[in-house]
């Protein structure tokens, strides 16, 4: 049991990304506030958790509301006398090119894929700072890394990854870990409409991925598992992409050189040691 006797928020864990973390972290023994939206699919995610044995408990809460996310904090205190872990996963992002966003959208970004990260840290902090092993485990995204589109949701997501750093400089020396995860594509109930739209959406993206498939709920939950737990004390603003090496690098500068048909010589058979 890796999060034994830990207690966890999770924003956004009725489902997706946010799901699986707190279903893999109440595995481990944590006991998990889950605070999203809705109460219906977080209620059925509860119910999962409980016949697994493990404990689980709501926070209705809107994470765009500062006034929520104080009730959040006060829902783990009161339910299980103390707050451990935070997850920051609430966000998601519309509106691509400068022609298409206009300013409402781009504050709609700026409301949900990066405020919730400084309203819930900021309500969280000062039970945190009470624990001994605290963590917040923030959810961005490959596009807050490379250039890759959705602008305003990419400006957001990096602003994530800056918010965590400088967190991480504050208050990890008071001994509130704070770390990054990027993941890549990964498929959730955010993807419905579009793969309801085009079925083989997800063949294509899979081949921009070095592993040849987008991601799995799981895979963001076992980074934001071991990133939370206690393993990972010495790790403190650190961005971790979950993304199947896709920001690695790309092979097409490689690709784009032999395209002419200079095939295997293109780099030359001898090295500059052999001569
Ligand atoms: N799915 C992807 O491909 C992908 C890729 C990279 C990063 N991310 C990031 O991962 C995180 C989770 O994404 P997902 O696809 O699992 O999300 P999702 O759209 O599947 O929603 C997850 C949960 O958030 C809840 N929620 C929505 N708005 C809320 C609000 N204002 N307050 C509280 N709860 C709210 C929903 O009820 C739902 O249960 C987001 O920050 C997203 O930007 C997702």
């Amino acid at each position: 049991m890796r999060l034994k006797g830990k207690v966890a928020i999770i924003t956004g864990g009725g489902s997706g990304i946010g799901g699986a973390i707190a279903t893999r972290f109440a595995a481990e023994g944590a006991s998990v506030v889950i605070a999203d939206l809705d109460p219906v699919r977080s209620g059925n995610l509860i119910k999962q958790i409980e016949a697994g044995g493990g404990k689980a408990t709501f926070a209705k809460m809107d994470a765009m509301k500062y006034t929520d996310a104080v009730a959040m904090v006060e829902t783990a205190v009161k339910t299980y006398g103390k707050l451990d872990i935070l997850v920051n996963n609430v966000g998601g992002g519309k509106g691509d090119t400068l022609e298409e966003l206009d300013e409402e959208t781009w504050d709609w970004n700026m409301n949900f894929a990066l405020k919730p990260t400084f309203l819930c840290s900021k309500a969280a902090m000062p039970e945190l700072l009470k624990s001994k092993g605290a963590a917040i485990v923030n959810i961005a995204s490959i596009n807050g890394l490379l250039g890759i589109g959705l602008e305003a949701y990419a400006a957001a997501k990096a602003g994530v990854v800056m918010l965590t750093k400088n967190l991480a400089v504050k208050y990890g020396p008071k001994g509130v870990r704070s770390n990054v995860i990027a993941p890549g594509t990964t498929r959730t109930d955010f993807w419905i409409p579009a793969e309801k739209a085009d079925p083989t959406i997800f063949d294509r993206i899979a081949t921009v991925y070095p592993m040849g498939r987008v991601a799995r709920p799981d895979d963001i939950a076992n980074a934001a598992l071991y990133l939370a737990s206690d393993e990972a004390s010495f790790v403190n603003g650190a961005l971790l992409p979950v993304d199947g090496g896709f920001t690695a690098g790309t092979d097409a500068f490689d690709r784009a050189a032999r395209a002419g048909g200079a095939g295997d010589d293109i780099w030359g058979k001898e090295t500059t040691l052999d001569r």
